[in-house]
């Protein structure tokens, strides 16, 4: 994206010779030199080139052997290959010099909300000078590291040489062991039991070593009792660690609610956390995993292993406890986004209480020999070695903490942060810090090494990084080449809340030190109130963070972007959300701002989440803008454009656009979002858009045109290219729905902690209906001429969420019971739908075909209730029923029926029931001659 916005495209017109030239020049010795390096896709291009020099004559042979180049550039493994490296920075060059940059100076890139630093990361990489700033602390020390830490001389090998130093001075586990289990415990509350319950969530410990915990049982199935060998008289059930049963593992936590394997008396979570509350969470010693040659095992743990723990136990108050004596934020930051306030409704208020004692023990020990050590390094590079022991500590901590779970697949531990934030866990893993494994101080100085080692190799300079609100100017006017920035995604991510499991620990290291750094660290917890992210829970003195604060502080930004880009600058700005209303203040700020949007790319940009276990990309769109300046730099405000002329040209736009998303694999709402890139286009060319009548259009007015746009285009492309207008009002919706979701079934699948609302840890809650939010529903349905209130038996509204019915979920509206429960409330579950199911058929059996006519007889039965009905009845095995329905009822000879299954089957998830049925219903088609 950076070269694409740095490098002229040498077929535009307005291209200067010069680029050409230059640029032909290197593609050309790219093609005889580096070709060894270049992929087989490009290869061939090349190898062209090789043999007919010429061809680079042609401005659209030399443009698309730039983006070969930019392609394979692109790849990570190519990230730090010296020949991309020179020849990107030539390149960079000969564009800036042949734009008219005096010669040896560099385009400056601009990132006001820098984050963790990829994009000034990557402008240095190619040869731009870099600007990054951003408001949190955390995410500025992680940019200083990237962008301007001298990494020259000695720095690396200082670092590592402290470093294992201090990995030796740390008091040593018994070496073979691993890792230590641990579950939070609570006193039952059944009649005359009171047995100390150990939360456990999976007890399944590994996969390939097939290691589960299990309860100990009596001949006559009842869970045996012990008693506690740490506090006497305290009962207990024995839990043992079994080895060889397949995928047996013993639960007694589920969505919250605890389960008592002794009595079987449930605890609601209510009631869970009100013990937290009163008297805190016991904690258990449930297994110890230990090494025997190469294999790991993994054993319960000895009466004496219990004790020697608890002896271990005491609370010191440290300096890094000093620090960390900070509160939780309590408050969910929004429906979207979790932040850390799950815990807290168990107790967990202040950070502290994120670390067992022992693991606090760890931390400010190594915090101590950092301090040491650094004193003792009589070196200039102590600074810099001091910065980046910090961060190692930093992520020891993300490893050492009772909310780490354990992989039973890969058996390493997890951090705690998942998509929601940080989670409330029952069982935790305490991994040793020594040794290699992925917890240990030794892990967390390798992976700081890999990256020093990938960053000296990236950049040729340091880059400028400062602490600012994005709302302040830091760089003079028409001082940007390029506005390159990722800015906060409305609701989804509460940084600043995030980041403070993180920055009191870099606090208790740096905040004392001498260097330039420790002024990052002058408050308590990180700063929330300029934070650009839509938080309703959260009030400043400004008033409360709601969509209208962040609306208003991202077109401050936007304006302070514009005036340090140059007139003829460039601007990409990133950005992802699932919500209408986050897309809607995006770019009503770019608007507001004085930026034309010339282009919009969906790009894969995240990392596939391994962690998790699950293969999932997500894409953010890339907007292209350019200020809307005359050359002099003045806003140009006499644009007026003519409302019809925009709603003539906006479904051309989209016609064309639509189909080559697809075409690139983008469908669904990412391809929903990617067209609100090129919609604007048409709209932010002008300063003002009005109506015949002189009346100013919103840009409110105008996304409602682009929703019916983009819904048409959508449905004749679900209907390759037939009238959709033919199907009625719920087919129409019903396809589109689908087609909205087709990329968004893993997000329906949120992770969530133990005690989520439903669902469990890794594994996806089961499909009862089809959610979008509320809004973009209506707006789907609005650009389709539907109306929701008349789809009740569809879709089921609850608060912000529409829910559109599985066919299951319908049965009873379709088996003709009036006032049908299932619109109401929660879609079925399966059982219930199954029961249902077998009432009616049962009455439809019993009189015959008679039934069947009924059911096509009702006023109001769409063809896609008609669908629905097929697969309903296909779903409950009634073989015959189907014949009856759609031979002798007729059913079948309708093309429309059969066109509307042929369009669902493909939207229909894979795997789900709904696409198991219709799939049926469609098999059944030629053996029955329809
Ligand atoms: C989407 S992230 C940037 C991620 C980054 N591109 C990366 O690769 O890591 C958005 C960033 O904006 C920052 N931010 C939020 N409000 C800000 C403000 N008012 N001024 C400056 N930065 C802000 C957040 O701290 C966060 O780091
Ligand atoms: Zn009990």
């Amino acid at each position: 994206v950076i070269c694409a916005a740095l490098w002229p495209d040498p077929a535009d017109e307005r291209c200067p010779d010069l680029f050409r030239d230059i640029a032909k020049k290197q593609m050309l010795s790219w093609a005889t030199e580096h070709l060894n390096v270049a992929s087989q896709e490009s290869a061939k291009r090349f190898i062209a080139i090789q043999k007919k020099p010429s061809r680079l004559d042609d401005q659209h042979e030399l443009r698309a052997a730039l983006l070969d180049f930019i392609a394979d550039f692109a790849n990570w493994d190519n990230s730090t290959v010296k020949e991309y490296l020179d020849t990107s920075r030539a390149l960079t060059r000969a564009a800036h010099e042949a734009l008219g940059g005096a010669p040896g100076t560099r385009p400056l890139v601009v990132d006001p909300f820098a984050g963790g630093g990829s994009i000034p990361l990557e402008a240095l990489r190619v040869g731009a000078d870099a600007f990054a700033s951003d408001l949190n602390p955390v995410a500025v020390l992680l940019n200083v590291v990237v962008e301007s830490l001298d990494l020259g001389g000695d720095t690396i090998k200082d670092y590592l040489t402290v470093a294992k130093r201090i990995g030796e001075r740390l008091a040593v586990w018994d070496a073979s062991i691993f890792a230590k289990f641990w579950s939070r415990t609570i006193r039952c509350g059944g009649p005359s039991c009171g047995v100390e319950i150990p939360l456990i969530r999976n007890g399944q410990i590994s996969k390939r070593g097939e290691y589960a915990f299990e309860f100990k049982r009596s001949r006559t199935g009842r869970v045996e009792v012990e008693e506690s060998p740490t506090s006497p008289k305290q009962k207990r059930p024995v839990l043992r660690v079994v080895s060889g049963v397949s995928a047996s593992s013993e639960s007694t936590c589920k969505n919250g609610s605890v389960t008592c394997p002794v009595c079987s008396f449930t605890h609601r979570q209510a009631e869970v956390a009100r013990q937290a509350l009163d008297t805190g969470f016991g904690h258990r010693l449930i297994a110890i995993g230990q090494r025997r040659g190469d294999a790991k095992t993994y054993r319960a743990p000895s009466a004496n292993d219990e004790r020697m723990e608890v002896a271990k136990t005491r609370q010191v108050r440290t300096k890094i406890s000093d620090y960390l004596a900070v509160p939780i934020n309590s408050k969910r930051p929004s429906p979207a986004a979790r932040g850390m306030s799950a815990v807290t409704r168990y107790g967990y208020v202040e950070h502290n209480q994120l670390f067992s004692t022992r693991q606090l023990d760890l931390l400010e020990t190594v915090r101590q020999s950092i301090e040491e050590e650094v004193a003792s390094l009589n070196s200039p590079t102590a600074p810099a070695v001091h910065i980046l022991l910090a961060i190692t500590l930093d992520r020891l901590a993300s490893f050492q903490n009772a909310f780490c779970r354990w992989a039973p697949k890969g058996e390493h531990p997890v951090p705690p942060f998942g998509k929601n934030g940080f989670p409330m866990i029952w069982d935790y893993v305490e991994a040793s810090p020594f040794g290699d494994s992925a917890g240990s101080w030794d892990g967390a100085m390798e992976w700081v090494r890999r990256v020093l080692e990938h960053l000296a190799a990236s950049r040729c300079r340091a880059g400028t990084v400062e602490q600012a609100d994005s709302q302040t100017q830091m760089v003079p006017n028409d001082a940007a080449d390029a506005w390159i920035t990722d800015p906060p995604y409305y609701d989804s991510y509460p940084y600043a809340d995030l980041s403070d499991f993180f920055y009191p620990i870099l606090r208790a290291s740096l905040s004392e030190s001498k260097h330039a750094v420790s002024g990052l660290f002058a408050h308590p917890l990180t700063p929330k109130d300029q934070e650009l992210v839509l938080q309703p829970t959260r009030t400043t003195t400004a008033g409360p963070k709601d969509h209208d604060a962040y609306r208003t502080g991202m077109t401050n930004a936007f304006t302070v972007g514009r005036a340090v880009t140059r007139p003829d600058g460039v601007a990409v700005i990133v950005f992802a959300n699932k919500t209408t209303s986050g897309w809607e203040a995006l770019l009503g700020s770019v608007c507001d701002a004085g930026w034309t949007v010339t282009a919009s790319w969906p790009i894969d940009t995240e990392r596939e989440s391994r962690a998790a276990g699950q293969a999932r990309l997500q894409s953010s769109v890339h907007l292209a803008c350019r200020p809307r300046e005359a050359s002099d730099g003045s806003l140009r405000t006499d644009e007026v454009g003519d409302w019809r002329d925009l709603l003539a040209e906006l479904p051309r736009r989209i016609h064309e656009w639509m189909p080559r998303l697809a075409h690139e694999g983008v469908v669904g709402a990412d391809a929903i979002f990617a067209c609100l890139g090129p919609a604007l286009e048409i709209f932010s060319r002008y300063a003002r858009v009005e109506k015949a009548s002189g009346e100013a259009v919103t840009l409110k007015e105008y996304l409602v045109e682009v929703w019916a746009a983009v819904s048409r285009e959508a449905l004749s492309m679900i209907f390759e290219g037939a009238d959709a207008s033919g199907f009625e009002e719920d087919a129409r919706l019903t396809a589109m729905w689908l087609w909205t979701l087709q990329t968004d079934v893993a997000t329906q699948e949120e992770e969530v902690g133990d005690e989520g609302d439903e669902g469990t840890e890794g594994k996806s809650r089961p499909l009862t209906g089809y959610s979008l939010e509320y809004d973009a529903a209506r707006k789907i349905a609005q650009g389709l001429g539907a109306n929701l209130e008349n789809l009740e038996h569809l879709v089921e509204v609850t608060g912000e969420t529409a829910t559109l019915l599985t066919a299951g979920a319908r049965t009873k509206y379709l088996f003709g019971k009036e006032g049908a429960t299932a619109t109401r409330g929660r879609p079925k579950k399966k059982a219930q739908i199954a029961l249902d199911l077998g009432e009616g058929l049962d009455a439809l059996e019993e009189q015959s075909g008679v039934a069947v006519r009924e059911i096509t007889g009702r006023p109001g039965a769409t063809v896609l209730d008609r669908l629905h009905q097929a697969m309903v009845l296909f779903g409950a095995g009634r073989g015959e029923a189907v014949r009856r329905f759609l031979v002798d009822e007729g059913v079948g000879r309708n093309p429309m029926f059969w066109r509307l299954a042929q369009a669902l089957s493909a939207l229909y998830p894979t795997g789900s029931e709904e696409k198991r049925w219709i799939d049926g219903v469609l098999a059944r088609k030629k053996g029955l001659g329809l």
